[in-house]
């Protein structure tokens, strides 16, 4: 039965240890490489949904405002998916907001579609496995079917699903976000890919040399082994970011900042601190380290210039429902 009051449930960001850029299918948004990620504690969404009966449209507000069209159009996308599901036509109101700065640039569709699928699916009345779940959230957008999951999660290239790896808990690492200054406002991720897919000569070998990395960033999780997974972390970003930078004309995410900071750290570890980055489809670096080294990596990512201000992260949990369940 459908849920007569609002539905809250919170999901956690997460970040690609391995990282997926590129589509196997655009209609089904099936990945075309396998990731491997970490969901984040620090950085959280939480989205209401309510059926509305009475409502000819879906009501959708993020942050406190009315959503701009295309966002809209995503996430009723997501609730048409639980309505041929459930067999209800009935609209509803979405309200999501995330705890982070989304000015700051930091990806929020993650958390924001796993919150939606978990809440949108129990106010509809439906029952679904965290599996199902996934597989909804990865329609909207591909990053947000590994944060169902709490702690290491992966997605397999061609899969409908993300599967956790391994609990946060078994491997405890922190996860330092580097906040730069922002660039011009950069190209979406869906368009990214698609344009690197089209003009980019080094798409090929990106496509040939994602899956042994990824693999060797799982085996380092399961092995817990830091400075493996470090190692294959950077090596995956680095190339990702090369088929970007080679398509025709080039997308280029990093600021001056970005690669301050990846001086910072390679840096740190020459003076033998274990730290390693990753960036994403924008100029902020995440730097990856061990709980006892994170003060000291906070310090020294806080002192490069350009950097506005650094979040610490540990390992987050699965999505889940806080309220009106
Ligand atoms: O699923 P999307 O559209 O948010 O794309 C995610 C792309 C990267 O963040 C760059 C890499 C990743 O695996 O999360």
């Amino acid at each position: 039965m459908s849920a007569l009051g609002p539905v809250t449930a919170v999901a956690h960001a997460n970040i690609a240890l391995a990282k997926y850029w590129g589509k196997a299918k655009d209609d089904e948004n099936l990945p075309a490489v396998p990731s491997l990620s970490l969901t984040l504690a620090a950085l959280s969404t939480t989205t209401s949904v309510v059926l509305r009966p009475e409502l000819e449209s879906d009501a959708v507000s993020l942050d406190g405002e009315a959503a701009a069209p295309r966002a809209r159009e995503r996430v009723i996308r997501v609730l048409d998916d639980i309505r041929t599901l459930s067999g209800s036509s009935a609209r509803a109101a979405v309200e999501s907001s995330n705890d982070f700065p989304t000015a700051a640039g930091l990806a929020s569709s993650a958390s924001g579609f796993a919150a939606l699928a978990v809440a949108a699916a129990r106010a509809y009345g439906l029952a679904m496995e965290p599996a199902d779940l996934s597989a909804i959230a990865r329609r909207a957008s591909a990053s947000a079917a590994r944060s169902v999951f709490g702690g290491f999660v992966e997605l397999r290239a061609g899969k409908e699903a993300a599967a956790p790896v391994l609990g946060g808990q078994d491997f405890p690492l922190v996860m330092l976000i580097a906040v730069t200054a922002r660039g011009p406002k950069s190209i979406g991720s869906t368009e990214g890919m698609r344009h690197t897919r089209e003009t980019s000569p080094y798409y090929p070998a990106w496509l040939s040399a994602a899956p042994p990395v990824f693999e060797r960033a799982r085996a380092a999780v399961l092995a817990r082994d830091l400075e493996a997974l470090g190692t294959a972390m950077e090596e995956s970003a680095l190339m990702m970011h090369a088929s970007m930078l080679s398509a025709r004309p080039a997308i280029i995410y990093f600021a001056p900042a970005t690669l301050a900071v990846v001086e910072c750290v390679r840096g740190l570890r020459k003076t033998g601190t274990p730290a390693f980055f990753t960036m994403d489809a924008g100029p902020h670096v995440k730097v990856l380290t061990a709980p006892g080294t994170a003060p000291a990596v906070e310090q020294a990512l806080s002192a490069v210039p350009g950097v506005e201000r650094v979040i610490a992260s540990r390992a987050g949990g699965a999505a889940a429902l806080v309220g009106g369940a």
